[in-house]
């Protein structure tokens, strides 16, 4: 097992399109452990493919004592929305209220290459959206206010030249 590296905005492998995973190997089980060893070294509740400069369509989840691994997910249904306040760690030190889907009912496949559905709501449910969007390029700058994404651009510019 490996702490991966994690990939701070504006890295451009955020971006990039990932690649759905068609075989549930060794190698698969090998970068499921290592994406859990960094999640929780960087004590997050969710992380994604991209975020290790991996671009697979895969990403992990603990919540509430719930542990997902969600492989090729798919969003098929939404429902409301709220307001919930979301950091990522592709954004240190940044959180911002953002609208996020208040019922999602998605489908995956397990790290075993089960398929698995589920309604979800609540929290885990913002959860979920985050981490799938992870999975399509779409980031939390994206969902904030023009203006708003202006500040946090040269925020961010500011805390990488400090670095
Ligand atoms: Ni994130």
């Amino acid at each position: 097992m490996a702490v991966r590296n994690i990939c701070v905005y504006p890295d451009p492998v955020l971006r990039e399109p990932t690649e759905e995973i068609t075989s549930f190997d060794d190698e698969l089980a090998v970068l499921v452990e290592d994406m859990w060893e960094t999640m929780h070294v960087y004590d997050g509740i969710g992380l994604a493919g991209p975020q290790i400069g991996v671009s697979k369509r895969i990403a992990v989840i603990e919540y509430n004592g719930e542990k997902f691994v969600l492989i090729n997910p798919v969003i098929e249904d939404k429902e409301g929305s709220k307001t919930v306040e979301e950091g990522c760690l592709s954004f240190p030190g940044i959180y911002e209220k953002v609208d996020s889907p208040d019922k999602i009912k998605v489908r995956w496949q397990n790290e075993k290459g089960g398929h698995e559905e589920r309604e979800i709501d609540g929290f885990l449910a913002c959860v979920f959206s985050h981490e799938i969007d992870h999975l399509n390029g779409r980031l939390l700058i994206d969902r904030v206010s023009p203006l708003k994404r202006q500040f946090l651009k040269k925020k961010i510019a500011k805390q990488a030249k400090e670095q």
